[in-house]
């Protein structure tokens, strides 16, 4: 794959040896196919509706068009199962023909999506996964990101520690891309500061068994505990802490995932925790409080990062369409827009990296009552390393 360069595929060619699996000129005027490949069951069931919610209510302040076009959707329930990935994807690529493919939220199964969208060109938008890869190795021209990538939450939080005296940590986590390379990331920015890692904890995704592994961590005594869990295996991981009786003897804390969308299941046990995330609900701006009454307003739910993630990989798209007037034909002009895009989002304003990764700040949070509280920016306009990417 090495071969694909920005110039084969603004001729439109594929990365594959003689194959062209672009999807066909679509006719001006006709409506844009978005094909949205979520997890809508399992554990980061929420997720996925946060961001298809998201992605809608930026159509919906758009008068229900992006660049004068009306979309219609096309969507698939990815399970968060990777081997069942490629399949998914090309029900929408092969089989709808979709214009656009806006998924997902599991590193795993985005690595299979990656697959797909590399050798047929179709134009990608990833609204959560955090895969390294997606805008490192396997970059390419039609792959933008507008979430992060999993080194990116975690690298600030290092520092943070040291600062605190911190000085020992152990890391458990779920034994995937998302939780290896977040690791990776809290490594990077710990051992920068000085911070020693004295155990790495790992079960299988999406297991909740986390009995053994928080006793094993009692009796090792750490100064703190880092973690990364999502979604619905996040609130129970954080319930099962206090029950373990380390809340409030070991300070917890994370990559911001861990407390997103599950405080209202969680209750007292998430109290004080801190993370670092590119969003916070308390963001004190009027963009942000726009953005979180008119998502409550819609949905009668409270918007949580997935919901932000989706809204700007509609707001991408609408930049992308806006651009070309509406002519999704036009990929080199849709392409140029959305690199050159400035993200007016609830989180603060973003600017896309070279390798198409948004650069974005850090925050510091901490979970009081209903809210990650933002506390503090853990790191100003971070961006990925971007590690093998050839657009670099
Ligand atoms: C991931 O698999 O990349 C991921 C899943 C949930 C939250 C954050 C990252």
């Amino acid at each position: 794959m090495s071969q694909y360069t920005r110039r084969n595929f603004l001729k439109g060619g594929a990365a594959v040896a003689g194959a062209t699996l672009l999807p066909a000129a679509r006719a001006q005027g006709a409506r844009v196919k978005v094909g949205l490949m979520l997890p809508y069951t399992g554990t980061y069931a929420q997720l996925g509706v946060a961001i298809e919610n998201g992605f809608r209510l930026a159509l919906a302040e758009h008068g229900g068009k992006f660049g004068g076009r009306e979309i219609e959707f096309y969507k698939v329930d990815d399970e968060s199962d990777p081997g069942k990935a490629p399949e998914n994807a090309n029900k929408l690529v092969q089989r709808d023909k979709v214009d656009v493919l806006v998924g997902t939220v599991h590193s795993g199964v985005e690595m299979g999506i990656i697959k797909v969208v590399r050798e047929s060109g179709t134009l990608h938008i990833i609204p959560n996964a955090g895969a390294d890869a997606a805008t490192g190795g396997m970059c390419a021209p039609n792959i933008f990101r507008t979430s992060f990538s999993n080194w990116q939450p975690p690298y600030p939080l290092g520092k943070i520690l040291m600062d605190r005296g911190l000085k020992s940590a152990v890391f458990i986590t779920w034994k995937y891309g998302a939780g290896e390379e977040s690791l990776g990331g809290f490594r990077d920015g710990y051992s920068k500061a000085g911070g020693k890692i004295v155990k790495e904890l790992f079960l299988p995704f999406p297991n909740v068994e986390f009995q053994a592994l928080l006793t094993e961590i009692a009796a090792i005594k750490p100064d703190a505990v880092v973690c990364f869990f999502a979604g619905g295996g996040a609130a129970k991981f954080i319930r099962d802490y206090a029950a373990a009786g380390l809340k409030g003897k070991i300070p917890l804390f994370g990559a911001g995932f861990l407390t997103d969308g599950i405080l209202d299941a969680v209750g007292d046990a998430a109290q004080g925790i801190e993370t670092t995330l590119h969003y916070g609900d308390g963001i004190e701006t009027k963009r942000n409080k726009d953005f979180r009454l008119a998502y409550a307003k819609t949905f009668l739910l409270q918007p949580d990062v997935y919901a932000v993630q989706g809204y700007d990989a509609g707001l991408l798209l609408a930049a992308g369409l806006a651009a070309v007037k509406g002519d999704i034909n036009n990929k080199a002009g849709m392409i140029k827009a959305m690199e050159a895009a400035r993200i007016d989002s609830p989180r603060g304003p973003w600017t896309m990296s070279k390798a198409h990764n948004p650069i974005q700040d850090i925050y510091l949070r901490r979970v009081v009552g209903k809210e990650n509280k933002v506390i503090g920016v853990a790191h100003k306009a971070l961006a990925d390393p971007a590690r093998g990417c050839k657009m670099v």
